[in-house]
């Protein structure tokens, strides 16, 4: 049986069951996957912040959603055509706002090093940065920095790409691992035979994409689900109601609210009855 998806959290509190996630960290108000974004997240209370990683060059794990350097940097090609060191010399923080000029991509290391202890994560595995290798590639390399970290019991890791999820699960099989759902891979299975057949643990889904009819597939075989991205309160609030575990958000912040508002509602309806 999966663990429940709030155990990951930390600090968790007995009925708190709900996982707010900060998509790309806090990244409707800072530059999306940077350090001021996971700390923003930290500072608003979310429970857990999401980001991806690929390969730099020279095979080092950053944090960084594009394949292209183009949209959120000041440089130009593929994060995977520079070394650790080159892509370092990037401002990664001025697309967004000039106060952020010089803001740097960070390092897998660098992002799990400011939340440990404060924030769980989700670390998103890029189709970019998945290769046939399952020892020696991206899935390992994570495994080995999160070892490192200490942050273990407040990782899940997730990925459209379903070799990074096998991979991931061959190397360490202790590993709680979410499926990204993308038609073109599942097309009309349902969530509990992807799980079966890839061995992952958690489902994850766009808003768009997920059926409200898999619920009942879900919840009887007890697969946490998060939604993304989410950012309106009336549609967290729509979600929360169907019973998902979490929400992917660039506004922890409201999300936060809206989950608090949901909770009393519910508490009040409870009593009334
Ligand atoms: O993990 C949820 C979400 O981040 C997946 O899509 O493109 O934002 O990485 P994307
Ligand atoms: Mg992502």
């Amino acid at each position: 049986m999966p663990r429940p998806y709030h155990l990951f959290k930390y600090n968790h509190r007995e009925g708190d069951d709900f996982t707010i996630i900060a998509h790309r960290g806090a990244s409707a108000y800072y530059p999306e996957n940077t350090l001021p974004s996971f700390e923003g997240a930290i500072a608003m209370g979310a429970d857990m912040a999401e980001f991806d990683v690929q390969l730099s060059s020279d095979k080092e794990v950053v944090v960084f959603h594009d394949e292209k350097i183009s949209r959120c940097t000041d440089g130009r090609g593929k994060i995977s055509d520079y070394t650790l060191a080159q892509l370092k010399k990037l401002d990664a923080g001025s697309w967004y706002n000039k106060d952020f000029k010089d803001t740097s991509i960070p390092t897998l290391a660098e992002v799990l090093d400011i939340c440990k202890n404060k924030i769980a994560v989700n670390i998103e595995i890029k189709t970019e940065a998945v290769s046939k290798m399952f020892f020696g590639g991206i899935e390992e390399k994570c495994l080995k920095i999160v070892e490192q970290s200490g942050m273990n019991g407040h990782v899940v890791f997730s990925s459209f790409d379903p070799r990074a999820i096998m991979h991931l699960k061959q190397i360490d099989t202790t590993v709680t691992v979410a499926v990204l759902y993308e038609k073109k891979h599942y097309g009309s299975k349902l969530p509990s035979d992807i799980m079966d057949s890839l061995g992952a643990d958690v489902f994850n889904c766009s808003r768009s994409d997920f059926k409200k009819k898999w619920l009942i597939n879900t919840k009887l075989n007890n697969i946490p689900v998060n939604i993304y991205t989410v950012n309106d309160a009336k549609n967290m609030k729509r979600f929360i109601n169907m019973g998902v575990s979490g929400i992917f958000t660039n506004n922890p912040d409201i999300l936060k609210r809206v989950a608090a508002d949901v909770k009393k509602k519910q508490e009040n309806e409870g009593r009334k009855r």
